[in-house]
């Protein structure tokens, strides 16, 4: 099915199914654990061997030796593989490193061998046998003393500048202006599971059980690491416990996984462990982001400028820290540039709303400190730049927008009008503040297909490789295919995750709700016009309603159609340039309450508000839940969350949960989140967007502001640790 003009009336819009506040199908397989993880397919492997991965100790250079022999004759252990045996590897598109390193190697903790054993503990007790000796080189580890050798990055997705106007010039007149810098740090995804897999191998063929959010890349980029056909792979991949976008990409357990199957001649199953994960994966890069304002004395914006600096390893790509600025404010003059330093740190790559998430946690900055100085309210002074077009564009229009009803409504409900002058409320030993912020997400649409198969029973089974992390996949994709086929959604069986079925959208940049509903949605819509065919009824007047297709006056039970034996039809959704004609994004406004301790500094935050706009909502339980849990994933950013950088010999110190401080339960206040009426039908013909990353797109600002307003104290350097504020605080009484 294309999709190539707004969408009209469609059986969606019924909203029987789609809209409701549904319970996750696939809860109780979770809250039981009974979903079978990719580190807990015992059954079908009931021999599994056990893979144990070696990273190196060095950050760049080589290694001069490694010697195995001890290893290799421990209790238990089946093989050890490194690159001298284990043939030539390729490497995939999305892996800016390899992912078997050596003799060279590429960043610390690189994997480096695979030590196979009967049982885990024998894995890992080998492991510490083997002897490497390394030549180790200098290497490149801070992205502050490498920012003026950072060069405008070619090729990507995402242009390196943009300009509009003559910002200098418009700067140099302004009324107004604000020059200031920001940083964020490198932030790890920090997913409750590791990345695991399982490999077997059946003659050339291997199989994986993997924890992947993109099947399809993934399938590819396994065949292209073991120089294979990808007909060669499969990979399947039910159930994730989380991914953030550090399972986009294979990684080393999937490879390693194959490798040691392939030399034990046994299916093995390797997990990263904790410890290796912050350093052998992917993590969110650091930025330095320079943003200069000007603005007239009645607070329009007149000159927007955001620069950023981040720094990856040779061949990988910057943070697009600036994109939202591109759209976010009107401004007649505008520059945005990025600027990327060759860095010897482990792989930076996407997390969470990649580029939006430490862009509006500066930029979000940047607008508060603007209104302070025009002494303007900070809802009022983001209200009075709104802009109903691409900035950069004007001819493109928003197909939605609705930020300035999320920051009236926010406002409204959270008791903004109580926000007092800075460092003037008291709570008890607390200071407490007010801050805001508005979020920002684009909504990008992909590709995305699916099976419809209709049983003799009268069942629908949906079939897509679609991935569930943690989202609410299985419950959309559900809901999308009852609503079509006019069934009760415990009629309908998804099945997710597997290479064998219809390549999807997967689950990335938010675009995962509503283009793989999209994608079954078109394959529904097929199926319909099957069954209606089959039973003579002219499909374009038939109606799906409880179980039946009804006629011209006659109803015919569903299941008829299937006759004896099953119908099965596929499709995809395609979409045409309406994404290019219009821009589609998503809008919020962020409300936050502190108390920073008066004595130490310490920041709690005590109250959270978002309101959201993003299309037809398709599950408003699930998406409160993505958007609570992206709002609890913007506190740890504004005030924990760091990988601390060992600039001597370059790897992220606190590599595991004890060190990288996330937010526990305590840490998390009480959240609301409202959703505002919206359906866009440029969107696809689900009329929906996504929320997953746009809940974590301007929380941590609105803290830095609530901080702020708590305190009178303006930190610019993420996470906001109390060290860093408590110079400033008030003096006491
Ligand atoms: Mo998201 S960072 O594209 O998983």
């Amino acid at each position: 099915m294309k999709f190539e003009t707004p969408a009209g009336t469609n059986p969606v819009d019924r909203l029987r199914v789609v809209g409701q506040p549904l319970d996750r199908i696939d809860g109780p397989l979770k809250v039981t654990g009974t979903a079978p993880y990719a580190y807990e397919w015992h059954d079908a492997t009931a021999r599994a061997a056990y893979g144990h991965v070696i990273g190196a100790g060095i950050a760049k250079g080589r290694i001069a030796s490694l010697d195995t022999a001890a290893a290799e004759a421990a209790p238990g252990v089946l093989a050890v593989v490194t690159a001298a045996n284990a043939g030539t590897l390729g490497k995939g598109r999305m892996n800016t490193a390899t992912l078997l390193g050596g003799p060279e190697i590429q960043h610390y903790h690189q994997a480096i061998a695979v030590v196979v054993a009967e049982t885990f503990e024998q894995a890992r007790a080998a492991a510490g046998l083997v002897r490497v000796i390394y030549a180790r080189e200098e290497g490149r580890f801070s992205l502050a003393q490498e920012r003026d050798n950072a060069i405008k990055p070619q090729g990507g997705d995402i242009p390196a500048d943009s300009a509009v106007g003559d910002f200098e010039a418009a700067l140099a007149g302004a009324e107004v202006t604000l020059d200031a810098t920001y940083t964020t740090p490198d932030q790890s995804h920090a997913m409750m599971e590791p990345m695991a897999s399982l490999a077997a191998w059946d003659g050339d063929t291997v199989t994986l059980w993997t924890s992947n959010q993109m099947i399809a890349w993934g399938q590819g980029d396994v065949a292209r690491t073991l120089g294979t056909g990808r007909d060669k792979v499969r990979l399947v991949s039910p159930y994730i416990g989380g991914g953030f976008g550090g399972k986009l990409f294979v990684r080393a357990d999937a490879v390693l996984a194959a490798l040691g199957a392939r030399a034990a001649k046994r299916p093995v199953k390797v997990a990263l462990h904790r410890p290796l994960i912050a350093n052998n994966t992917t993590h969110r890069p650091a930025t330095i982001q320079r943003i200069r304002l000007g603005a007239t004395r009645d607070g329009t914006l007149t000159a927007i400028g955001h620069e950023s600096w981040s720094g990856d390893l040779e061949g990988g790509g910057p943070e697009a820290a600036v994109q939202q600025t591109r759209l976010l404010y009107a401004g007649e003059h505008r520059m945005t540039r990025m600027r990327l330093a060759t860095l010897d740190l482990p792989e930076g790559n996407a997390m969470r709303a990649p580029g939006e998430t430490p862009g509006m946690m500066a930029l979000e900055i940047a607008i508060d400190e603007m209104a302070d100085k025009l002494g303007m309210d900070p809802v009022e002074f983001r209200i009075r730049n709104d802009t109903q077009v691409d900035p950069e564009n004007p001819e493109r229009p928003f197909s939605q927008r609705q930020l300035v009803q999320c920051l009236r409504q926010g406002a409204d409900r959270f008791g903004w009008d109580r926000r007092a002058a800075p460092g003037t409320t008291r709570d008890g030993r607390w200071l407490v503040g007010l801050g805001m912020a508005a979020g920002f997400r684009n909504a990008p649409v992909t590709k995305s297909g699916a099976r419809a198969r209709l049983h003799e029973d009268g069942r629908v089974t949906i079939e897509t490789d679609m991935t569930d992390i943690g989202t609410g996949s299985y419950t959309i994709i559900a809901q999308t295919a009852a609503e079509v086929m006019g069934l009760p959604i415990d009629r309908i069986e998804v099945h997710l995750g597997d290479s064998d079925f219809p390549a999807s959208a997967g689950s990335g940049g938010q675009w995962g709700a509503n283009s793989a509903t999209a994608g079954v949605y078109a394959a529904c819509m097929k199926l319909r016009e099957v069954v209606a065919e089959r039973l003579q009824l002219d499909p374009a007047s038939a109606e799906f309603v409880d179980g039946e297709v009804r006629a011209g006056g006659t109803a015919v039970p569903l299941a008829q159609a299937a006759g004896d034996g099953q119908l099965v039809v596929e499709d995809a959704i395609e979409f045409g340039d309406l994404d290019e004609r219009q821009q589609l994004s998503t809008f919020a406004a962020h409300f936050v309450e502190v108390g920073v301790d008066v004595y130490t500094g310490e920041t709690r935050v005590r109250r959270m508000l978002a309101v959201c706009a993003a299309g037809r909502i398709l599950n408003p339980k699930q998406a409160r839940s993505q958007v609570i849990g992206a709002m609890v994933m913007g506190i740890g950013a504004a005030l924990s969350e760091e990988l601390a950088v060992d600039e001597g010999i370059g790897f992220f110190v606190n590599h595991d949960l004890a060190g990288y401080e996330v937010p526990v339960h305590a840490d998390v206040p009480v959240q609301e989140v409202i959703f505002l009426d919206e359906e866009d039908p440029v969107s696809s013909p689900m009329k929906a967007k996504g929320v997953g990353e746009l809940g974590l797109c301007g929380v941590s600002a609105a803290i830095a502001n609530a901080i702020h307003n708590a305190t009178g104290v303006r930190v610019r350097e993420y996470p906001i640790t109390l060290e860093k504020g408590i110079e400033g605080l008030p003096a006491l009484p």
